[in-house]
């Protein structure tokens, strides 16, 4: 076969994941897809906002010449003056057109990211349970993902953090709201991350990017407040994605915002560009860049996700299941009652519950529930829920 090795090592590895969802698929067969309760999927269930279809149809009716014709890598002009000026008010920050380019949503920012800052072996932090994709992006790039830990609120461990790196880290990735575990870290800790990536660059004599990968930033609830990263590090790299927020995961639109602050600004920049270029992303698309442009301070209705949230927090505490209570994204992390996590899995799949083993995100002993389901979906899961915890008592 002459498939490349390091692919086929790792579909080999991934297969009994895959093995789950082509088990699911089989049940839904089965059993009928309305007695088959899938929590697994990721995939953002509200709708984009009317002003986003309405701006859709204005576009395809539009004359504008040169509209559907290659464009500056970076964006067009008008998209990235409008995505900053609304970035900036959020952010409290002055960034800019010129600190912003717009990518295919917030994967293919990553890769673009750490096609442009990493040599061969540097190496990048991510904290478990992490989104199970970095580690494939790093490698991507010939980097080396180095786990860090987080403590019992899923927050990162941050003398673990500190102990962690070494003269070859290059970057860390953070993730808030998290994916798997839904929690928002607060400022105290990302002080706390800047001061630690300070104080390692002046010991090793090193420069380290600090990167938020944050698609969930607008999915929180109870009126918290996002601590943005800028003020805390001026190696600092934003990148995120309408995936979520405007449900528009499908459309493949994103951008990245690197920070004012950053004296390598400008070289990175066109980096940034050159990578995005020559991983074949290009650019994102023409029509969702001018669709989405003016509608940078809308969101898909983030009450929605806060309800599925309450309720189905609310029905496993009442269960037993012990569980941290997030505060945003649409993911749940709950302590698997028995340590195989996968084995519980497999027990919540005989009671028509589908859910992802942590050992899936980098930690084993939990399980991931994504709520952005609807609600016959969640109500239907509950007495899953209760038989499973019932069975290994
Ligand atoms: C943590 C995290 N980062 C990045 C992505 C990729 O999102 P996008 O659709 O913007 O590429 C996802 C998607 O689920 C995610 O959960």
């Amino acid at each position: 076969m002459s498939i490349s090795k390091a692919i086929l090592d790792v579909l080999e590895q991934s297969s009994w994941i895959r093995k789950m969802f082509e088990e699911g698929i089989q049940l839904k067969k089965e059993f009928g897809e309305k007695n088959i309760f899938d929590l697994s999927l990721g995939n953002p269930l509200l709708e984009p906002p009317e002003k986003f279809k309405k701006k859709l149809i204005e576009l395809s009716n539009s004359d504008e010449k040169g509209l559907h014709r290659y464009m500056p890598n970076q964006g067009f002009q008008s998209t990235r003056e409008k995505v900053a000026n609304s970035l900036a008010k959020e952010s409290n920050f002055p960034i800019t057109a010129e600190e912003l380019i717009i990518t295919t949503g917030a994967a293919g920012g990553v890769n673009a990211i750490l096609k442009s800052i990493l040599n061969p072996n540097d190496e990048i932090i991510v904290f478990s349970p992490f989104f199970v994709e970095y580690l494939f992006y790093i490698k991507n790039h010939n980097g080396i993902p180095v786990i860090a830990k987080t403590d019992e609120n899923f927050f990162p461990d941050l003398s673990d953090l500190s102990k962690k790196i070494t003269k070859n880290t290059k970057g860390i990735i953070i993730n808030s709201p998290n994916n798997p575990t839904g929690v928002l870290y607060p400022i105290e800790i990302i002080e706390k991350i800047g001061e630690i990536l300070s104080s390692k660059e002046k010991e090793l004599g090193t420069e380290i990017y600090l990167i938020s990968d944050e698609p969930y930033r607008k999915i929180i609830f109870d009126n918290k407040k996002y601590p943005f990263i800028f003020p805390h590090h001026d190696r600092s790299i934003v990148v995120t994605s309408h995936s979520k927020d405007l449900g528009l995961a499908g459309e493949r639109i994103g951008y990245i915002a690197l920070s004012p602050k950053d004296k390598d600004k400008q070289v990175l920049y066109d980096a940034l560009v050159f990578s995005l270029r020559t991983l074949g992303h290009v650019n994102a698309t023409a029509i969702m860049q001018k669709s989405i442009e003016d509608i940078q301070e809308e969101s898909v209705d983030i009450n929605i996700y806060k309800q599925k949230r309450d309720y189905i927090y609310d029905e496993l505490i009442q269960i037993g299941y012990e569980c941290v209570k997030p505060d945003g994204a649409f993911y749940l992390f709950p302590k698997s009652p028995i340590e195989d996590d996968a084995k519980f899995v497999r027990i919540l799949q005989n009671s028509k519950v589908l859910t992802v083993p942590g050992r899936g995100f980098g930690l084993a002993g939990y399980f991931r529930i994504s709520y952005s389901v609807d609600d016959w979906v969640l109500e239907g899961s509950i007495e899953g829920f209760k038989k499973a915890f019932e069975s290994i008592k």
